[in-house]
């Protein structure tokens, strides 16, 4: 098969990198792709959002598959035009990739469904949400503009003052732009968080391994929200007992919710969790594979993803034996200095071919390109991921501490902590 994949960060890296050593295929494609992308595949200067042009490519050059795992363009519409167009594509259609786009949306699925999620209020008049604050809220609260934002979109507000300037930044002054135009206010929970991905194929459900992701910019869990800093999987704290009541109160649940709001879901689904002292709840749905969730669960599947991806498209997951080794896998993502705020840009990175030829480590390339002498050099805030197996959590917890010191680019920065609080229970 020749195989188009859509996107260009270290998620898509970790796809184009399981596709190529799927038996199925024999070219893949990567439009935009980045530096590390074209060394296992050819990269064609086609945006993410330019569903005309990656068409047009389409038919050009006999592609028998697209793959897309990005919140915009499926949210957009991607799926949509390349069906409309008679491509064969794996995604999430618009109608169901609401259950990303629009948080009222998914907050209210779960409520008519019975799901478990924060207490929750959709506002689209500011007026009302600060009057609802001012008389009924309890701090900290957790304010939520309904559209995509980058995951920057939640503020989690101490008292009244700083969640009334929240309403203002979200709803007024459009911090996030028009994903602002409503908002959800939801009670605050506490809890281990655990990301579980699964394949759905609108009705049948295939999951991946849990992971846990690391969101804040410095050690120990402070400083700024960013995409993700690092994570691992499996998550040991995803036990077999939350399992089971996952998969009794909210997995199919879901599915057959989107079924029967005349949306069934196909492609992948994350399930973020929140473990709380009352049970697992829902803080919220992805309609794509995390970033950097994919970087630690895609290098642990033995199940050819271009076999699972097929049998979403026709399906017949339920005919499909999805399978994770039994080992582990750390991600350590090396960021530009001063990301998620301002960051320089254009840095020479050295020392990936340090990688080459070595089976259990990756260094899975986010924002990177060539410059003009053909160098690889630094294009964004997240840059690298590096991760590394581990027949434990803690091997790879180390191996993937000694594989970043391979590699470097000036200023760059990462947490040191990624995966730690794993020495609390192994
Ligand atoms: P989201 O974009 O919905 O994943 O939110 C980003 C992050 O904000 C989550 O990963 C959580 O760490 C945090 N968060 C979101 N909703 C809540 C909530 N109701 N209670 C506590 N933390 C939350
Ligand atoms: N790592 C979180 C996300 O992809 O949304």
């Amino acid at each position: 098969m020749k195989i188009l994949l859509i996107g260009g960060g270290g998620r898509e890296h970790a796809i184009a990198t399981a596709i190529v050593k799927s038996r199925r295929c024999d070219k893949l494609y990567c439009a935009p792709g980045n530096a590390g992308i074209a060394r296992i595949a050819e990269c064609v200067p086609i945006g993410i959002m330019e569903f005309d042009r990656q068409i047009e490519f389409v038919k050009k050059n006999d592609i028998d598959l697209v793959v897309c795992s990005q919140d915009d363009p499926l949210c957009t519409g991607l799926v949509d035009a390349h069906e409309a167009a008679g491509i064969r594509v794996f995604g999430t259609r618009k109608n169901a990739a609401i259950i990303e786009g629009s948080k009222a949306f998914s907050k209210n699925l779960m409520k008519k469904y019975g799901i478990p999620t924060a207490a929750y209020e959709v506002f689209s008049d500011p007026d009302e949400a600060i009057s609802y604050l001012e008389t009924r809220a309890k701090f900290p609260i957790v304010l939520k503009a309904d559209g995509l934002a980058l995951g920057k979109g939640v503020l989690i507000c101490n008292d009244i003052e700083e969640a009334k300037a929240g309403v203002v930044q979200i709803m007024e002054d459009k911090k996030f732009g028009s994903a602002g135009n409503e908002m959800v206010i939801e009670e605050f929970m506490t809890g281990r968080e655990v990301s579980v991905l699964a394949f759905v194929d609108g009705r049948n459900i295939k999951f991946m391994s849990s992971a846990q992701d690391h969101k804040r910019a410095g050690d120990g869990d402070t400083g700024l929200n960013t995409g993700g800093m690092g994570t691992f999987s499996p998550s040991p704290f995803y036990t077999d007992k939350i399992d089971r009541q996952c998969r009794e109160q909210i997995y199919q649940k879901t599915v057959d919710a989107m079924a029967a709001e005349g949306r069934p879901f196909k492609g992948v689904l994350y399930f973020g969790l929140m473990m709380t002292k009352d049970g697992p709840k829902v803080v919220e749905y992805n309609t794509r594979f995390g970033d950097p969730e994919a970087q630690v669960v895609i290098p642990r599947m033995k199940t050819d993803i271009v076999d699972v991806m097929e049998a979403v498209i026709d399906g017949n997951l339920d005919k499909i034996d999805l399978e994770f080794e039994n080992n582990a896998a750390v991600c350590i993502v090396l960021a530009s200095g001063g990301y998620p705020v301002h960051y320089e840009k254009g840095k020479v990175i050295t020392g990936l071919e340090s990688f080459d030829g070595r089976e259990d480590y990756y260094c899975f390339h986010a924002g990177t390109k060539f410059d003009d002498e053909g160098r690889t050099v630094t294009s964004g805030g997240r840059v690298l991921g590096v991760t590394a197996i581990g027949s434990t959590l803690k091997e790879a917890r180390a191996n993937a501490n000694k594989a970043v010191e391979w590699v470097h680019f000036d200023n760059e920065y990462m947490r040191h902590d990624i995966g730690k609080a794993l020495d609390e229970i192994r």
